[in-house]
């Protein structure tokens, strides 16, 4: 039951897992690095006593590579308490200190383990799990799901949840926990959400929930009305709509301990220190595809911010063009999958010129990271679905990120200012989750162009990457015939293709802050308006300047310039969605493509 449960949670983290049962009078354990067949195999050879309750995770790391030992369950309170936890425990360094000098060994590096070793404590004081959680939680930081069994509890299993998702699953003489219904709808379709800051207890019997202080609590029950072959995708109707929705979490954990009251804290570049990176006289920006479109969106903001010069490559044209590189020059690769091989055998040509490497990518341990000198992550989770959509929000923010922290460094931006771009920052999540309330008319839009045969994609500054984006994600999923340009390119050649009718869709740069560059898409848009194309425009909330012009506004909150992309593509991505599934494609696994690239 674990395994079939953990199988349809796999999409949410495949780089190791684990299981617990109780067996008598203490834990049973088995927890493996790689993927779930790993650990089904080892089940096969040598099974684990299979009655009564028990507990099973699959992981996508992020504290501690994929490896056995860091693999969940882990267990505490001499073996007899066993955990599991999704999320991030932001204060576990603290709390690793404070058991460590009271005496506990580690066996992980995780941040699970500090929450194992004092679920485990409070059990001994309270001989009660549900108690035990109640004073654990109360001490954790961050995000968290936890899920508990002890020895001298058996046939009980205790959750909680703060700022992630639990999910309780009533069948008949069996109670079931996930973190979405997937992993237990093959079982029983009765459900009941946990909400922020609940305790579930289960037995065999019955569960029952409280707030964090103890107070009981009725959770609302829903009927599960979806097969279980859909489940995996937690209830959306495919991997990229969900992928999309979850643009302002891939944003918010790539943020998340980074950013200080004034400024951008980024200790894990190791090597890459203050000292190598005043070496630095030049960025080069290798990557494929979305990954590429977000490093053009980089080269603008560092550029920008730490006045070094920034050039962004296709990774196989950078690999085979034999380009000029030494120890001052900085490659950063951008991947979500860390194993594209072109941009892996970029790296391998950069290192072996002698260059620096800065790994920006959103899969821990994946190659490209482990060959590069530095690494920094994005934190947007698993991406299932072939077309990148909440990686390349989340990449943006990487860049963003490193390009404050440079201009720190070479000291080219005041405090003021970077304070300024952190606040901003910060506000993005929420933003993003307003975008998103707001695409009725992308929805209407999509399904009125259902039969267009071409769309095209009009930007300047950074909104020439989100044109480049818009164009991709149509092709890749609706196999409609796009193209991206920039503004001041189109009387060079594209303005041709304009006849009455042509939809081009605009991302128009900010009045506020960018009068000139607003005027000249203004002029842009007045210049094919003349052609009869018909203008779909993202813009700005608050800018009255282009209604005029448009024949539709998308809105997108203010931020400022270099943040904008992040607002902008969001409209963009559900425009691909939507058309594509209006024609009834498979979005998430379009046809000829693969979601890592790994041959050339
Ligand atoms: C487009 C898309 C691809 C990837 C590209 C690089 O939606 O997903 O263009 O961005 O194949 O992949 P990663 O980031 O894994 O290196």
């Amino acid at each position: 039951m674990l395994l079939e449960g953990l199988s349809r949670l796999e999409y949410r983290g495949y780089d190791s897992a684990g299981v617990s049962v109780l067996d008598g009078g203490s834990v049973a354990l088995r927890k493996k690095g790689g993927k779930l067949a790993v650990l089904r195999d080892s089940l096969e050879d040598a099974p684990l006593p299979d009655e009564g309750a028990g507990i099973g995770h699959t992981r996508w790391a992020t504290h501690g590579g994929p490896t056995d030992e860091n693999a969940h369950p882990h267990l505490a309170d001499e073996g007899r308490l066993s955990l599991i936890h999704n999320g991030i425990i932001e204060n576990f360094a603290e709390l690793r200190a404070e058991l460590e000098a009271d005496g506990e060994t580690f066996l992980s590096e995780t941040d699970t383990e500090a929450a194992a070793k004092l679920v485990g404590r409070a059990f001994r004081e309270t001989g009660d799990l549900t108690k035990a959680m109640q004073q654990v939680v109360a001490r954790l930081e961050g995000q968290f799901t936890l899920l508990a069994v002890h020895a001298e509890q058996p046939g009980v299993v205790v959750g909680a949840c703060h700022n992630s998702p639990l999910l309780v699953g009533y069948g008949e003489g069996e109670h079931f926990l996930g973190s979405d219904v997937s992993a237990f709808v093959k079982f029983t379709p009765n459900a009941a959400a946990l909400d922020n800051d609940q305790i579930v207890t289960i037995t065999a019997e019955g569960a029952s929930v409280t707030d964090f202080a103890g107070a009981p609590l009725e959770p609302k029950r829903f009927e599960v009305n979806w097969d279980a072959s859909a489940a995996d995708k937690g209830g959306w109707s495919s991997f990229m709509a969900k992928e999309v929705a979850e643009g302002p979490e891939a944003v918010a954990n790539t943020l998340r301990g980074r950013l200080t009251d004034s400024g951008v804290s980024l200790g894990e570049l190791g090597v890459l220190d203050e000292e190598a990176l005043r070496g630095i006289d030049r960025i080069v920006i290798v990557a494929c595809g979305t990954a590429n479109y977000s490093g053009l969106v980089g080269k603008y903001a560092i550029e920008t911010w730490a006045r070094v010069p920034v050039e962004v490559d296709l990774a196989h044209e950078f690999r085979y063009r034999d380009p000029v590189l030494d120890e001052r020059t900085l490659v950063i690769s951008i991947s979500q999958s860390g194993e594209t091989m072109d941009t892996k055998m970029a790296v391998q040509h950069a290192k072996a010129q002698g260059a620096r490497t800065l790994s920006i990518c959103n899969t821990q341990g994946a190659t490209i990271p482990r060959e590069s000198e530095a690494v920094l992550y994005t934190h947007a989770g698993p991406e299932v679905a072939v077309a990148s959509t909440k990686a390349f929000l989340a990449q943006v923010i990487g860049q963003l990120l490193f390009g404050l922290h440079l201009a720190k460094v070479r000291g080219t931006m005041t405090d003021e200012a970077i304070a300024e771009v952190v606040t901003e920052l910060q506000e993005l999540p929420d933003e993003l989750r307003q975008v998103l309330s707001e695409q009725e008319t992308v929805h209407e839009l999509a399904h009125w162009m259902s039969d267009t045969r071409s769309v095209l994609f009009l930007g300047r500054h950074v909104g020439y990457p989100v044109a480049l984006e818009g164009a991709l994600k149509l092709k890749e999923i609706s196999y409609i015939h796009a193209e991206g340009f920039a503004g001041g390119e189109l009387k060079h050649g594209p303005i041709a293709l304009i006849e009455p009718g042509q939809v081009v869709f605009v991302v128009v740069p900010s009045p506020r802050n960018e009068p000139l560059l607003h005027s000249k898409i203004i002029s842009n848009i007045q210049e094919i308006r003349a052609r009869g194309a018909r203008v779909i425009a993202v813009a700005e909330a608050g800018d009255a300047a282009v209604m005029p012009y448009a024949d539709q506004v998308l809105r997108v909150p203010l931020t400022l310039p270099m943040l904008e992309p992040v607002l902008q593509v969001v409209p963009l991505h559900i425009f691909a969605l939507e058309l594509a599934t209006a024609k009834g494609l498979d979005v998430d696994q379009p046809r000829n493509l693969a979601k890592s690239v790994t041959v050339e």
